[in-house]
């Protein structure tokens, strides 16, 4: 039997891998703990309590956590616990017991809700505690408390699950069913942030747009532009549509709606129909062009990024030109591309005809070396445009300042102003220059953008000025 905590000896350690549902989850596991008593730290070796909320989409995530597993093993025998969330825990299930017998919690994101319950028994010393939902389900993890690891951009879950089953990927069997939170508390909540000091808002699920309100009350687009509407929200992202749901009415609410980000990211998988359909994507190459031609018709410049799997079994040398081909004619901001990976309950797994390592490898970089060309050319356009970013960070080396521009693209500029602005707050910048993955850009000293909200009292007042010239600094009050 485990030793049981005492009080202040409760405090964790949680890492986490995979995409940004697992991160948002981790916030909402780190506010739960914290209600629960337990404090955050740093450093594995200070917690009793360690936790890592995992990935099993490509077989390298997965290998990850048994390898940070085998890392930290030595520091059980000093009385520390372990969980295995995420992905992998629900994947696995009690597997991880057997391969890693100090691990004394395993649990799916589709159980957190009973995280309370589970650290009970794990604090009275129970060991190979399970919350294995699989699709059981049809509840979704909504918290008050929820550790948000950013004050001014923050996530909201508004779908869970996966109802697709394409035939390479793991989700629908780790995530559970496809579930919706009601509108009216996602409304709730992103009039919490936005009280809180929240500019930015992503809404998130693993197919944002399969979102169906459980009261009736909106369809996705109308969500969309009301979390827009919230008073005090500049940006509001999505992510990740899929194009079997990617309806009219979404161009049409960013079109409508200001603070509604120029960004779809909009996952194609491959541009050869016959792929598609081995992959049961559900749609063929015109298909999806045609949402494309949507999104291009739109009054605003929309960018769009994609992800790609190369390598997926039975792929001829003529379906990968067809994806290279679809990759010029759509003209991506950016491309996020893998090598196909076969993992363990698809269909895929056990599909004739597997592509080699070398291949897939050899596919890869093509595809990479072309878009990489493809985003040069197309980044160099922006040259002498002026656009606001929200600033992330600093590059104090540099004397830049690293901001993300509506349509998510990296800009790092300096403003030639010791003071530099804060992270947060909103700046007009000019772009001067590009690299394949981002932009350069300089502010403009004159005068702030007439109703700006959020620019600083030190700076001159807004006037009727015609074009945009300088700086919005304003730092936020949260
Ligand atoms: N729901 C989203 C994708 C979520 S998974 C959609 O359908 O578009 C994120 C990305 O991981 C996928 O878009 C896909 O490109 C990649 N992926 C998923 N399973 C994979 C596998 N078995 N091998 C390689 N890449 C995979
Ligand atoms: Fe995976 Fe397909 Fe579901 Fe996306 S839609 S999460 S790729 S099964
Ligand atoms: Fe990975 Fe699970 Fe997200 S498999 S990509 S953490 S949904």
């Amino acid at each position: 039997m485990a030793t049981n905590f005492n009080a202040g000896e409760k405090t964790f350690y949680l890492e986490t891998f995979g995409c940004q549902m697992n991160v948002h989850d981790s916030e909402k596991v780190i506010g739960t703990l914290v209600q629960q008593g337990y404090q955050q730290v740093q450093e594995e070796t200070d917690a009793s309590l360690i936790l890592y909320n995992t990935c099993s989409i490509r077989d390298k995530a997965e290998q990850k956590v048994f390898n940070r597993l085998n890392d930290t093993k030595a520091l059980h025998k000093k009385g520390k616990r372990f969980a295995v969330l995420g992905c992998v825990a629900q994947q696995e299930g009690e597997k991880i017991f057997d391969r890693a017998p100090y691990v004394s919690l395993v649990s799916g994101s589709a159980s957190y809700r009973n995280l309370p319950q589970m650290l009970a028994r794990l604090e009275a010393g129970e060991e190979r505690i399970t919350g294995l939902d699989d699709r059981q389900t049809d509840q979704t993890f909504e918290t008050e408390f929820t550790a948000r690891s950013n004050p001014y951009r923050g996530y909201i879950t508004i779908i869970e699950g996966c109802d697709k089953f394409c035939s390479y990927c793991v989700v629908p069997f780790t995530r559970g069913k496809e579930r919706s939170r009601t509108a009216d508390s996602v409304l709730a909540e992103a009039r919490r942030m936005a009280d809180a000091g929240y500019t930015e808002i992503q809404l998130l699920g693993q197919n944002v747009n399969s979102y169906r309100d459980p009261s009736g009350k909106m369809s996705f687009a109308e969500l969309l532009a009301a979390v827009g509407e919230v008073a005090g929200i500049r940006r509001v992202r999505f992510t990740t549509s899929h194009p079997r749901d990617f309806t009219r009415d979404i161009v049409e609410a960013i079109d409508a709606v200001p603070t509604l980000c120029d960004h779809v990211h909009l996952p194609v998988q491959s541009g050869s129909t016959q792929v598609l359909h081995a992959m049961q994507r559900l749609y063929t190459r015109e298909w999806y062009l045609e949402r494309i031609a949507w999104i291009r018709a739109a009054k605003r410049s929309i960018s769009l990024t994609t992800d790609v799997i190369v390598g997926f079994p039975g792929e001829t040398d003529a379906d990968f030109e067809e994806t290279l081909t679809l990759l010029a004619e759509v003209n991506y901001d950016a491309v996020f591309a893998f090598k196909y990976s076969p993992r363990p309950n698809t269909p895929a797994i056990s599909m004739p005809d597997s592509i080699s390592d070398e291949v897939k490898s050899r596919r890869l970089q093509i595809l990479l070396d072309h878009q990489r060309e493809l985003q040069r050319i197309s980044y160099a356009k922006h040259i002498g445009e002026i656009v606001e970013v929200m600033v992330e960070g600093h590059n104090a080396a540099r004397g830049q300042v690293m901001g993300r521009t509506t349509q998510n693209k990296t800009l790092n500029f300096t403003t030639g102003s010791p003071i530099l602005p804060a992270p947060g707050s909103y700046v007009q910048v000019r772009i001067t220059g590009n690299f394949p993955n981002s932009l350069l850009g300089e502010t403009l000293v004159g005068e702030a953008l007439p109703g700006d909200a959020l620019y600083s009292p030190t700076l001159p007042t807004p006037t009727e000025a015609s074009l945009p010239k300088l700086v919005t600094i304003g730092a936020l009050s949260a």
